[in-house]
């Protein structure tokens, strides 16, 4: 059967800082700002208006410090963008990414235990309190993207004896130690300060690992799990596809679109390859895209 494209297979990623009338352009990320809730409706609203139904948030603080801690204190910016998001957009589904690393003043996913390791249980603790004060703001979906043990089993737990049963859980499964994120890490001032995440994330040589993951966090309890990056995985994702038949997203990173960025000349040759792109991802296996070309696609796919 041939591929179809369609708004409604996108989530499109926004970064929200806080305050007021901040829309700050991010360098090395063509197209792509960072934005106070206040605009952040604003651009919403056009993404709405697009046919665009769901949208994944990420959070980064003025500040950052060792635990990360304002990803999960009282008020964080990720829980206000969602509570002025859905009250603005109650049928936007809003999916929030839960991890440590825009957040920790070292730039990795976790707590440290000493220098250089992460303490998995700090971490997991941290992370279910982030998902839990994103459910309470109103998020449909919460995604885990640490690579931390047993977090989506964690956040499930947490998310229950709260009573956010009705809180899905979309996780990041299957995430390779890429070189595809820089133009992401710019965006979310990111970067690991020392080491690499080779701890936590997947090797790009290992499909067993690879499957392993997503089995477990089916097993976990996630109700979506995903593949990233997602044009060099396409192997991955299919064979995901194949052999769990479950929901499965694939993210197609901010490298590959900034990949694309460089190489098209023109718009006319942007629109071609950005499309010979989703359709090999969705041929592939991906029930849901996230990605940067999003709003692009939805403009092509309604005016041409
Ligand atoms: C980490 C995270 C990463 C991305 C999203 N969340 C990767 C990383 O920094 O290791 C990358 C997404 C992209 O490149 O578009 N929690």
């Amino acid at each position: 059967m041939a591929i179809n494209i369609k708004s409604s297979d996108f989530i499109y990623p926004y970064f929200a800082v806080s305050g007021k009338g901040r829309k700050e352009r991010i360098r090395s990320f063509p197209g792509q700002f960072r934005f106070s809730a206040d605009l952040l409706i604003k651009d919403i609203r056009r993404t709405r208006k697009l046919g665009i139904d769901k949208v994944l948030l990420f959070g980064i603080p003025d500040k950052k410090d060792a635990r990360g801690s304002r990803a999960y204190e009282d008020g964080n910016i990720v829980a206000e963008a969602v509570r002025r998001i859905k009250k603005e957009f109650p049928n936007l589904t809003v999916f929030t990414d839960v991890c440590l690393c825009a957040y920790t003043d070292h730039g990795h996913c976790g707590i440290l235990n000493g220098r250089e390791k992460i303490d998995n249980i700090k971490t997991l603790n941290a992370l279910a309190e982030m998902a839990l004060s994103h459910a309470e703001a109103g998020a449909d979906w919460v995604a885990p993207s640490a690579m931390a043990k047993g977090q989506v089993a964690r956040i499930r737990k947490a998310l229950d004896e709260n009573g956010h049963i009705g809180t899905k859980i979309l996780g990041y499964s299957a995430k390779f130690a890429s070189n595809f994120y820089g133009p992401f890490r710019s965006a979310a001032l990111s970067s690991p300060k020392f080491s690499d995440r080779s701890a936590y994330q997947l090797n790009y040589a290992d499909n067993a690992a690879a499957l392993k993951e997503i089995e477990d966090d089916i097993r976990e309890g996630a109700d979506m799990v995903m593949v990233k990056p997602a044009l060099g995985y396409l192997d991955i994702i299919s064979q995901a596809k194949d052999r769990f038949a479950y929901p499965l997203a694939a993210y197609n990173v901010s490298g590959e679109y900034a990949m694309v960025k460089a190489y098209a000349k023109d718009a006319k040759q942007e629109k071609a390859l950005v499309l010979e792109i989703i359709t090999a991802i969705k041929r592939a296996g991906a029930d849901l895209v996230i990605s940067y070309h999003a709003k692009d696609i939805a403009r092509w796919l309604k005016r041409g």
